[in-house]
């Protein structure tokens, strides 16, 4: 197909570590553009820098490229300002996209839960306990003031090929002899980052509108996750490695995901960690 035929995909965040994963993979079948910020690591195809917060510069990207689809995936809890990336940014995506009638499709978290009362299905209501959850809410109500979307509400991100934010905090810690602590009773249904970029791939020509869980159908907790990635990277400093629980603090204790409506959902598989490692060589 000629790329004058193809759907117009805009990927923000395209330098995130979901976009990273994701827009290669998106390239190779729509007609892609890309947005970062601060970084290009992909550094290749259709790309522009964009401050989200800049609502002109966001509807002329938008209204210049008129993409049919956008997936939204900058904003994480990581960044100076992180929570006016995540309500402006959203807003003005939401925005540009209703002006040329795009669906968009936003990433969001399971943070915006409190993390007492799992497994938490797409009709919970959130109830989001530290200043990410409460940004990542908010950016939801925004997003579903406009019909055309679909938000995905996902785990903790990995991969095996590039290693994830959290592995690489702790392996720098590790190595650095600094105190690590793995918490056992934070729990989580951790997502390989080539389902999440698969699932977000299929969502794009699909029907489906709304929320949807998807994330790794094993849930585990942060302990039981962190020691499988130590051991998949390799990371044999652990002298100062703790592992217990963690008292009621910034973050929900157990965010479990009901996967049921994405499993009916989407063709897209949901492996587990271990159904994900045990297709790969330990490093
Ligand atoms: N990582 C997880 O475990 C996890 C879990 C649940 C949900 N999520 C959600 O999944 C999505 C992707 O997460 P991630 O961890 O892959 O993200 P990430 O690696 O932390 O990347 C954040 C992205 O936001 C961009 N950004 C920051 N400030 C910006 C600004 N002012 N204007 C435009 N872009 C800006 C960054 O661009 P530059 O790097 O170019 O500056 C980068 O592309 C997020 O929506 C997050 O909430 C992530």
């Amino acid at each position: 197909m000629s790329l004058k035929n193809k759907l117009r995909l805009l990927i923000t965040g395209g330098s995130s570590y979901l976009g990273q994963h994701l827009t290669p993979q998106a390239t190779a079948v729509y007609d892609t553009l890309y947005t970062y910020f601060q970084h290009d690591p992909l550094n290749s195809g259709q790309r522009e820098r964009l401050d989200l917060r800049d609502e002109t510069a966001v509807l002329r990207l938008i209204t210049d490229f008129r993409p049919d689809v956008i997936i939204h995936t900058a904003g994480s809890n990581r960044g100076a300002d992180m929570a006016a990336v995540i309500r402006l940014g959203t807003r003005h995506i939401t925005q540009a996209a209703q002006q040329v009638n795009a669906r968009l499709i936003h990433l969001s978290s399971d943070v915006v839960f409190r993390g007492d009362a799992p497994p938490y299905a797409e009709t919970a209501v959130p109830s989001p306990i530290n200043a990410y959850g409460r940004a990542k809410t908010d950016a939801e109500a925004i997003v579903q003031s406009y019909p055309h979307h679909v938000i995905i509400r996902t785990s903790l991100i990995y991969g095996l090929d590039v290693m994830d934010h959290g592995t690489a905090w702790m392996a720098q810690a590790l190595r650095a002899g600094q105190p690590v602590t793995l918490f056992t009773n934070q729990i989580r249904n951790p997502v390989w980052v080539e389902t999440l970029s698969q699932a977000c791939l299929e969502l794009v020509d699909h029907p489906f509108t709304g929320v949807l869980h998807v994330a790794g159908r094993q849930v585990m907790s942060r302990a039981d996750f962190g020691l499988r990635l130590l051991d998949y990277w390799d990371i044999r400093e652990r002298d100062t490695l703790f592992m217990g629980p963690t008292g009621a603090g910034e973050w929900p204790l157990n965010c479990e995901l009901d996967l049921r409506l994405a499993t009916a959902v989407l063709r897209t598989p949901l492996p587990g960690v271990d159904e994900v490692l045990a297709g790969f060589p330990l490093r």
